[in-house]
């Protein structure tokens, strides 16, 4: 099987990409990425000379390129995003172009040059937010409230709309808030490790007690894995963990594990449009696939930390990049 994985040299592509190879060592992956400010080539350092992986530098909205890839291709996991709900804020273009355009001339490709299976890998965003009580379920009407949020359920639409119209075999993955090493230091966990590393404050939004349901990112690349070859065609899987958790707790966990306490934290101005609750309902990816999480939080939580703080050459290599100095 070949199988082209977008996105790959981001968090959860390069954590897939990793899980595939030593999963299914006939499967040949190969790699197609932008390689944008999120994107990092060495996420992949240990398995680039895998005679199964071949990484290649592009655009998934290049229309000549995604086609002469597809048609050497059995199967598509789109994992190509522009990922970050507060740059969607400030500059909303570019969310378009990739989330939407990009996702377009992939199934457009796959449409015309056959596959077996186009995976778009989503985000549980896409439903909105939730009050205090109840769950997103695959059936819960999509009502987005970023403009990332937004470009994702466009995405996710068009992928329905070519299994409707086109009979294309799709499959569409919706999953919460992930956790894990190679996270690009913007997003929680790796943004307030790195802050307190620096002796710096981490910047809480509002009250702190916005609710986000989280799951190690090894579950997630494992249900993908399992929704790519159990999945039926055209159906839509929700992926989560059951862990639900304010801003503010993952907060105190990560103070607590550092050695550092509350004068740390500095409450700012709430993000705006800012999602109250995520609580995904995953009973059917677990009863129909037969898929589940396979660490707890507090397991995979203090992974991540450890990562962290054992690689902080990494998040280092990163600060640098941004300041132009490598
Ligand atoms: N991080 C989460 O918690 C989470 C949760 C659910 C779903 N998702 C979805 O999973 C996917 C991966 O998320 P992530 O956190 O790994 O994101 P990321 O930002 O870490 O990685 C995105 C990758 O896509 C690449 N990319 C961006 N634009 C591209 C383009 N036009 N062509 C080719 N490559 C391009 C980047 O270089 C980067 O390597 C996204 O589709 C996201 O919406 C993420």
């Amino acid at each position: 099987m070949k199988i082209l994985v977008t996105g790959g040299a981001g968090f959860i592509g390069s954590c897939f990409i990793r899980h595939m190879l030593t999963k299914h060592n006939d499967y040949k992956i190969i790699n197609l990425d932008a390689l944008t400010y999120a994107g990092n080539i060495e996420n992949l350092d240990d398995i680039k000379d895998n005679k199964n992986y071949t990484f290649i530098h592009g655009n998934i909205c290049d229309k000549k390129l995604v086609r002469d890839i597809v048609a050497e291709t059995d199967c598509i996991i789109n994992f190509a995003a522009e990922s970050h709900v507060d740059r969607s804020i400030t500059g909303p273009e570019i969310f378009i172009e990739t989330n939407v355009a990009g996702t377009l001339n992939l199934l457009q490709a796959a449409k015309e040059l056959g596959i077996q299976r186009f995976l778009q890998v989503s985000t549980d965003e896409v439903y909105g937010s939730l009050g205090k009580d109840g769950y997103f379920y695959e059936t819960t009407p999509l009502a987005p409230n970023s403009p990332y949020s937004a470009s994702k359920a466009s995405a996710d639409l068009l992928v329905r709309a070519y299994f409707e119209t086109y009979k294309l075999p799709v499959l569409n993955t919706r999953c919460s808030n992930n956790y894990g090493p190679y996270q690009y230091p913007e997003k929680l966990i790796p943004f307030f490790i790195s802050k307190l590393l620096k002796n710096e404050k981490v910047p809480v939004y509002g009250d702190g007690l916005n609710v986000r349901d989280w799951l190690f990112v090894y579950d997630h690349c494992s249900a993908i894995d399992t929704v790519l070859h159990k999945g039926k065609e055209g159906e839509i899987y929700n992926i989560g963990g059951h862990n639900e958790k304010t801003n503010l707790e993952i907060t105190k966990l990560i103070l607590n594990a550092m050695g550092k306490d509350e004068s740390s934290i500095q409450y700012v101005k709430d993000r705006l449009g800012h999602d109250r609750r995520y609580a995904i309902c995953n009973d059917k990816i677990q009863s129909e696939l037969g898929w589940s999480p396979s660490l707890t939080f507090e397991e995979g939580i203090k992974l991540t930390i450890d990562w962290y703080l054992n690689n902080q050459d990494w998040m280092q290599h990163i600060e640098d990049k941004k300041a132009g100095l490598v």
